[in-house]
């Protein structure tokens, strides 16, 4: 029987970052001391989630309600102060955005670092009781030449963003992240508290056969919406039909499709007219991962990542996924307009 091979060079994440930094020789190191507030915020949150149930740690915050009107989770305040804390006590933020917190959190002088983080402290936390699949996303802005960190260094492009990731809370933890070079995906491995590199190169398939999207709101799809995924179902030429799923958390569902391609889907319609999902912490970041993997991501009529934000908590409809699967719906707008 054959030697199972141990392995005793390990790539983790930091060994990734550090790897990255050591390609700019200007680097100061400040990101990967804040890639490692991210990460131990990410452990953090995956310990309190996979003990939820143990701890009653699941179920509504007393009622509260975050600014984009979502009832609050105790989950989603603990991981929300889990991720502050971790990112001020690195020193390398100026400025935080978060699902959870009305206003945009500038750090005090003392604390202030260069850059800004946006993010979802727990995504797809309406399925946390039963138990699916949850996640953290984050995307990073550097802040701006001269500045020294305001609400303008995030009401920004999405293409400024210099790091965009997700954490997705499961079987195990698995984080997926892009710094502008590429997408790579690690599993945490809990004996040692490090995220190992198990998916390098992470590239979308150019076509898929899954389409994602809340089939509930059908009723209120615009025209193109409606013909293009009639389109998948019923398909002409007698090619197969697409496969439907939809896991209801953005973290799981774009997870899957940039692994075996398709098309996840949150399209603005007659009830929200510019979708459900946030443009800073969770459309720009899935955007930047997606392109990097090959992927498109699109409003219907643009890409997602040259919107500019008004506001923090701005929506934007979002079309992600397979660079062919995109761009058929691309040319239904197209044909539309
Ligand atoms: P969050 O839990 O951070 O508020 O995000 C929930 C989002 C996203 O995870 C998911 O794609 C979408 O809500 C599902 O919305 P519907 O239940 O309307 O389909
Ligand atoms: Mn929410
Ligand atoms: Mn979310
Ligand atoms: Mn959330």
């Amino acid at each position: 029987m054959s030697e199972e091979k141990v392995t005793t060079d390990i790539i983790t994440l930091t060994r990734h970052v550090l790897d990255e930094q050591r390609k700019h020789k200007e680097a100061s190191g400040d990101l990967t001391l804040l890639l490692n507030a991210v990460q131990l915020g990410c452990k953090f949150v995956a310990t309190n989630v996979r003990k939820a149930r143990l701890l009653n740690l699941v179920g509504l915050a007393g009622g509260a309600v975050n600014i984009s009107g979502d009832e609050q989770k105790k989950l989603d305040v603990i991981s929300n102060e889990i991720f502050i804390n971790a990112l001020r006590s690195s020193g390398k933020v100026a400025v935080m955005v978060s699902e959870e917190d009305e206003e945009a959190i500038i750090v005090e002088d003392e604390m202030k670092g260069n850059y800004c983080v946006v993010f979802d402290p727990l995504d797809g936390s309406s399925n946390i009781d039963a138990g699916v699949n949850v996640g953290t996303i984050f995307g990073i802005y550097r802040i701006k030449d001269g500045s020294n960190g305001t609400i303008s260094d995030v009401l920004r492009p999405g293409y400024d963003m210099v790091v965009a990731g997700y954490c997705m809370y499961g079987s195990s933890a698995n984080m997926v992240i892009s710094l502008g070079n590429g997408v790579n995906g690690y599993t945490l491995d809990n004996a040692i508290g490090e995220f190992i590199l198990t998916h390098p190169n992470i590239q979308i398939p150019k076509r898929g056969k899954i389409y994602s999207v809340n089939e509930g709101n059908a009723k209120y799809w615009d025209e193109p919406c409606t013909e293009y995924f009639q389109s998948l179902k019923f398909p002409p030429d007698g090619k197969n039909p697409y496969s439907a799923r939809y896991i209801g958390s953005m973290v799981a569902d774009v997870h899957r499709t940039l692994l075996y391609g398709g098309i996840f889907a949150y399209p603005a319609d007659k009830k929200s007219k510019n979708g459900k999902l946030r443009m800073l912490y969770e459309c720009f970041p899935m955007a930047f991962l997606t392109e990097q993997a090959g992927g498109k991501a699109i409003t219907g009529k643009e890409r997602v990542l040259d919107i500019t934000p008004k506001n923090i908590h701005d929506r934007c409809p979002i079309f992600l996924g397979s660079k062919d699967d995109v761009e058929d719906i691309e040319n239904i707008y197209k044909k539309h307009s």
